[in-house]
C-alpha cells in the first residue's frame, strides 16, 4: 500500500518536474524566442538579446528608473515618487538597482504599505480638550488619547492632565471652577477690599453733604429769628 503511494507520487512528480525543466532556462537565464539568454544584473536592462554566437548585451538603467533583480527586460521601471498629497516623503533615494522608499511626513503615520515602502499616510489625530496625549503618534501608529479624571484638566495638547490651581491655598478667591478642559480661575481679594473702601468713601461724602445742608438750614432759621428780634427792638424804640 505504502509502496503504491510512492509509485503514484513518483509517476506524478517526475513528468511534472521534467516538464518544468524542459520549458525553463537555467536560474540566471531568461527565455526569448525559444532560446535561453543570460540575464542582466540588477541596475541593468537588456539592449540586445543573445544570439547563437553572442551573449546578452546589457546597459545601465537611465536616471529615475531601476531594475532591482536579475532580468531579461528591455525597459527599466520608473522610480516611485513619494507624493506629499498622500502624506509621503522620500526616505531612501532611488538607485539604478533599488526603488525609492517612501515614509510618512512629519506628524503623519503610515496606513498602507507595499514592499516595505509606505504608499499612504494620514495625519496623527489631535486629542480633544479634556483629554491628554497618552501615547504620541509615531510613523506607524496614531496618537492615543485618554480622558482627564478627578480634579485635573488638559487642553488636548498636554502629555498628562494637570491638577487645577488651588485658589484658597494661594490666598485667592476662586472666580471660576475648573473643568476637565480648563484650569480654575482665581480672583484677587484686593478687589473686594476696594469695593468696601469705595462704599465707605461714598457714605462719608453723603454724610458730609447732608450735615452741611442741615447746618445751613439751622443757621438760616437762627438768622431769620434773630433779625425778627432786631426788627421788634427797632419797632419798640
Ligand atoms: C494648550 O496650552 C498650551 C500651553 O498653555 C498651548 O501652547 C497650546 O497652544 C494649547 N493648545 C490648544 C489646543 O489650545
Amino acid at each position: 500500500m505504502f509502496a503504491l503511494k510512492i509509485i503514484i507520487l513518483i509517476t506524478l512528480i517526475v513528468p511534472l518536474n521534467y516538464d518544468l525543466c524542459s520549458c525553463q532556462c537555467a536560474r540566471a537565464e531568461y527565455k526569448i524566442d525559444k532560446q535561453c539568454c543570460p540575464m542582466c544584473a540588477p541596475g541593468n536592462r537588456v539592449r540586445w538579446h543573445c544570439t547563437d554566437d553572442t551573449s546578452t548585451t546589457c546597459v545601465p538603467c537611465p536616471p529615475l528608473t531601476f531594475l532591482d533583480e536579475p532580468n531579461g527586460l528591455m525597459e527599466c521601471f520608473p522610480c516611485t515618487v513619494c507624493d506629499a498629497n498622500r502624506g509621503l516623503r522620500l526616505s531612501e533615494v532611488c538607485t539604478r538597482s533599488s526603488d525609492a522608499v517612501c515614509g510618512p511626513l512629519e506628524r503623519f503615520y503610515c496606513i498602507e504599505k507595499k514592499k516595505g515602502s509606505c504608499t499612504l499616510a494620514v495625519r496623527h489625530s489631535k486629542c480633544n480638550p479634556g483629554q491628554y496625549i497618552k501615547q504620541a503618534g509615531t510613523g506607524s501608529t496614531d496618537t492615543v488619547c485618554a480622558d482627564c479624571t478627578g480634579d485635573t484638566y488638559s487642553n488636548g495638547s498636554f502629555s498628562s492632565c494637570l491638577p487645577h490651581t488651588k485658589c484658597e491655598a494661594m490666598g485667592l478667591a476662586e472666580t471660576n471652577p475648573g473643568t476637565h478642559s480648563s484650569d480654575s480661575e482665581c480672583g484677587n481679594p484686593p478687589t473686594a477690599v476696594a469695593i468696601i473702601a469705595s462704599s465707605v468713601i461714598v457714605t462719608l461724602i453723603l454724610i458730609t453733604v447732608v450735615s452741611v445742608l442741615i447746618f445751613k438750614h439751622i443757621r438760616k432759621k437762627k438768622l431769620s429769628k434773630s433779625s425778627g428780634k432786631l426788627y421788634s427792638v427797632i419797632f419798640v424804640v
